[in-house]
C-alpha cells in the first residue's frame, strides 16, 4: 500500500500570545480522509494549534503564529492567501454551537451567499445536501424558516457541521464538538464524522478518550504545548511508547 501525501502538514508550529510561548515547535501530518484525533489534558495547547490550521488564530490579539503549515503544499500564511476564502476550504466547528440568530437554511446558506452564490436553486441544492450529509435533515426538513438557535444542542452542532459542509470544504477542523453534548447526540455526531471521512479530511480534538479511539484514524497526544506522542489509533491506545501517554490513557492527568 503506498502512503498518499498529506493533505495538510504542519511544520515546527510554534505560537505565543504576546511574549508566552504556548505551542512549541509542533510538526505533525493530516493526512487525506483520515480522522485525527488531538487530545491532551485542559490547557495543553489543542484548541490554539487546531486555530492555527485554518488561521482563525489571527483573529485573537497578540497571537504569533511560527513555523509553517502547508495546505496542497502551499504555505497557508503566505500573504497571497485570502484567510475568509481560506476557513471556507478548511472549516471549523466549535465546541459550543455558534450559529447566527437566522433561520436554519440562511445559517446553512450564509457562507456561499458571503461566496457570490445567489441562484436560489442552486442555494436549495446546497442546503439539502449539507444538511444531509450533516445527518440532520430529516429532523429539519419541515422548519428550514423557523430560527437555527431554538434547536437543541446536538441538532445545532449538526446544523453548524452543515453550514461548513456548505462551503464545500475539503477539511474539517472540530473543537470538542460534542463535549456539551449527551450520549446519543455525541453519538450521532461520530457515526456523520465516520461517514464524511469518505469526502473529507477531519481532524478532531477531543479528551473522550473513548471517542478518539471509537472514530480516529491517527492520534496526536499534546502536553504543554508539546507534542508528545502521535500514530495510528490502535497501537497508539494498546502500546504507547511515551510515559507520559500511558499516564494520560490511565488518567493520571486532569
Ligand atoms: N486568547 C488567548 N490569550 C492568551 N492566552 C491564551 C489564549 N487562548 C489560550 N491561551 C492559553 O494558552 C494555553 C493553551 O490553551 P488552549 O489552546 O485553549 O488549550 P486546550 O484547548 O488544550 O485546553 C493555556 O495556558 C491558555 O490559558
Ligand atoms: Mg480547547
Amino acid at each position: 500500500m503506498t502512503e498518499k501525501i498529506p493533505l495538510l502538514t504542519a511544520k515546527n508550529v510554534t505560537v505565543s500570545y504576546g511574549k508566552r510561548e504556548t505551542v512549541h515547535q509542533l510538526s505533525l501530518n493530516f493526512p487525506e480522509n483520515k480522522i485525527t484525533a488531538i487530545m491532551g489534558p485542559s490547557g495543553s495547547g489543542k484548541s490554539t494549534f487546531l486555530r492555527c490550521l485554518n488561521r482563525s488564530n489571527d483573529l485573537v490579539p497578540e497571537v504569533q503564529v511560527g513555523g509553517e503549515i502547508q495546505f496542497r503544499g502551499d504555505n497557508i500564511y503566505a500573504k497571497k492567501v485570502n484567510p475568509a476564502i481560506l476557513r471556507t476550504k478548511i472549516g471549523m466547528v466549535y465546541q459550543q454551537p455558534t450559529l447566527f440568530p437566522f433561520s436554519i437554511y440562511d445559517n446553512v446558506a450564509f457562507s456561499q451567499r458571503m461566496l457570490g452564490l445567489h441562484d436560489r436553486k442552486m442555494m436549495q441544492e446546497i442546503v439539502e445536501t449539507s444538511l444531509q450529509q450533516a445527518a440532520i435533515w430529516d429532523e429539519v426538513k419541515d422548519r428550514l424558516a423557523t430560527p437555527a438557535q431554538a434547536l437543541s444542542g446536538g441538532q445545532q452542532q449538526r446544523v453548524c457541521l452543515a453550514s461548513v459542509l456548505a462551503a464545500k470544504p475539503e477539511i474539517i477542523l472540530l473543537d470538542e464538538p460534542t463535549s456539551a453534548l449527551d450520549p446519543i447526540a455525541s453519538a450521532k455526531i461520530e457515526a456523520t464524522l465516520i461517514e464524511l471521512k469518505k469526502l473529507y479530511t477531519i481532524v478532531i480534538v477531543t479528551h473522550n478518550l473513548q471517542q478518539a479511539s471509537r472514530i480516529s484514524d491517527q492520534v496526536a497526544f499534546l502536553l504543554d504545548g508539546q507534542l508528545v506522542e502521535t500514530g495510528p489509533t490502535r497501537p497508539f491506545f494498546m502500546n504507547p511508547r511515551e510515559q507520559a501517554t500511558s499516564d494520560y490513557l490511565n488518567g493520571k492527568f486532569g
